[in-house]
């Protein structure tokens, strides 16, 4: 089955594409014109912590399924790594997740921070600014930081395949899901206390690494992001507000005591939405649930109506324990991608768009709006842009110049188009053979054990035989 939503790359002029917008029914305004030069929104400097960033682009994180199995980056790594920094964004979010121990990996193949890859971890953020002063000249003005994660339910430390989850409660829709007993066992509140001092042994890396953040990853339904729907778990991390962000407060306590100086950033799913599934027709519809949904974090208890109230009241946690960095992102790629990072084209083991594609888009360009307008002394990166293709500049620039968001972050664009906020940025017209048309090769190779890459586009993992392997796998029947 294909989806008939009509194409972006179809919509040549701001009118067509205005006209879209409104036959789907979405308010979503843009630029028609991009500026470039000094005065351009985008080009505008901002600070944090005392800090000059150089201009309102990030690259997002974007792991590779590709690391050593010890933990250690690789030149795939560097590579992607080095891409980063001739993007022309001046903040790196996060990079990619960085597992702050083994069993902590959301696949064998995930980068982990420790005393034996500290080192290398340092090299690869020096590649990455390397290369930004060989295209750009200024580095004084990259922020850059590190995202530290334990993946929780979605752990695959040793089998690409097979998953070995740490939960903090029998979740009614996600362990069947996954196929774990309603039993399974679940994190101690000892084991949670351990592996706070292990966020901290890593921060204590990531400084010396050189970074000037470290991301406490809360979202995408990894173990920082479950603690905030953990309402039925009892004692001190589960049940109310106040315990169920204690994971937070006490790495950032533990950052701070061991890692003076060093900032802290959190990337969020600023809401949740129930887990979709294939429907009979193969599109994504809602999995059956009787009751009060009470396991999607920024909804309602219907688990399919967005309701922000615990998520303004976080951003409230965050800015009193004086963390301004916050990057917005929603749902999780395992049970609802289509929230969060929107595509035509859905990886193989999902399902088919259930709305237009841009509906994804702009419900999180107005939801990071909303939380801007109530936080504003937040430093807000958005997400989710890449399906926007050739309009991308110009809502960023409309977001930007408006105050909806202070940076617009990019995701699976940089992938395929790693320059392209500094051709935004130059006024230079886009390479149309690069834009991501969001074929979800990226999603779908992992899935099936490869290294994550562009394969549609680029030319040096489109030349790897896994891309032969890749195209067998999405279409058996032409073999
Ligand atoms: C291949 C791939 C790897 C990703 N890796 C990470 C990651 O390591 N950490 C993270 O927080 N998000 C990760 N994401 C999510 C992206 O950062 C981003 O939120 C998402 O792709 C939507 O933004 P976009 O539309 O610009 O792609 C990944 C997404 C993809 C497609």
């Amino acid at each position: 089955m294909t989806t008939n939503y009509r194409r972006v790359a179809q919509l040549r002029t701001a009118d067509q594409f205005r006209q879209h917008l409104a036959d789907l029914g979405l308010e979503l305004a843009f630029d028609d014109l991009i500026q470039s030069g000094d005065q351009s929104p985008l080009a505008q400097p901002y600070s944090v912590h005392g800090r000059t960033v150089g201009n309102r682009f990030a690259v997002l994180p974007m792991e590779g399924w590709d690391a050593t199995p010890d933990g250690h980056p690789n030149d795939l790594v560097l590579r992607r790594w080095r891409r980063f920094g001739q993007s022309g964004a001046k903040l790196i979010w996060g990079g990619e997740a960085v597992a702050v121990c083994h069993e902590g990996r959301a696949n064998p193949n995930q980068l982990v921070m420790n005393a034996d890859t500290v080192d290398s971890i340092a090299h690869l953020r020096r590649a990455l600014v390397e290369e930004h002063r060989l295209h750009y000249g200024q580095t004084d003005d990259l922020l850059i930081g590190l995202q530290l994660t334990h993946s929780g339910r979605f752990a695959r430390p040793n089998d690409k395949k097979r998953l070995e989850p740490y939960i903090l409660y029998d979740h009614p829709l996600l362990n069947p899901k996954f196929k774990l007993p309603h039993d399974y066992p679940t994190l101690t509140d000892d084991d949670i206390d351990r592996l706070i001092t292990l966020f901290g042994d890593a921060a204590v890396f990531v400084q010396e690494a050189g970074f000037d953040f470290v991301d406490v990853k809360h979202c995408h339904g990894y173990l920082g992001h479950e603690f905030l729907s953990a309402i039925d778990r009892p004692g001190k991390y589960g049940g109310s507000f106040e315990n169920r962000t204690r994971f937070l407060c006490n790495i950032t306590a533990e950052i701070r005591r061991r890692a003076p100086g060093l900032q802290i950033g959190v990337r969020l799913s600023a809401f949740d939405l129930i887990p979709y599934r294939p429907g009979a027709d193969g599109k994504g519809e809602p999995e059956n649930f009787n009751g009060d949904y009470r396991y999607a974090f920024g909804a309602d208890h219907t688990g399919r109506t967005i309701d922000l109230s615990e998520t303004h009241q976080f951003l409230d946690l965050l800015e009193s324990l004086d963390i301004r960095l916050v990057c917005i992102t929603a749902g999780s790629p395992y049970y609802n991608p289509h929230i969060q990072r929107p595509a035509l084209f859905p990886p193989s083991d999902g399902y088919q768009p259930p709305e237009d594609p841009l509906v994804g888009v702009a419900r999180q360009i107005a939801v990071t709006a909303q939380l801007k307008r109530q936080h504003p002394n937040l430093i807000i990166v958005g997400s989710g842009y890449s399906y926007l293709q050739e309009w991308l500049g110009h809502v960023a620039q409309h977001v930007v110049r408006t105050g909806m968001s202070d940076v617009v972050g990019v995701g699976r664009m940089v992938l395929s188009y790693p320059n392209l906020p500094a051709d935004i940025l130059a006024g230079k017209t886009l390479e149309r053979k690069r834009i991501c048309r969001t074929f979800s090769d990226c999603t779908t190779a992992p899935r099936n054990g490869l290294i994550s890459g562009c394969y549609p586009l680029d030319d040096f993992y489109k030349s790897m035989p896994e891309a032969d392997i890749l195209a067998k796998l999405k279409h058996p029947e032409a073999t």
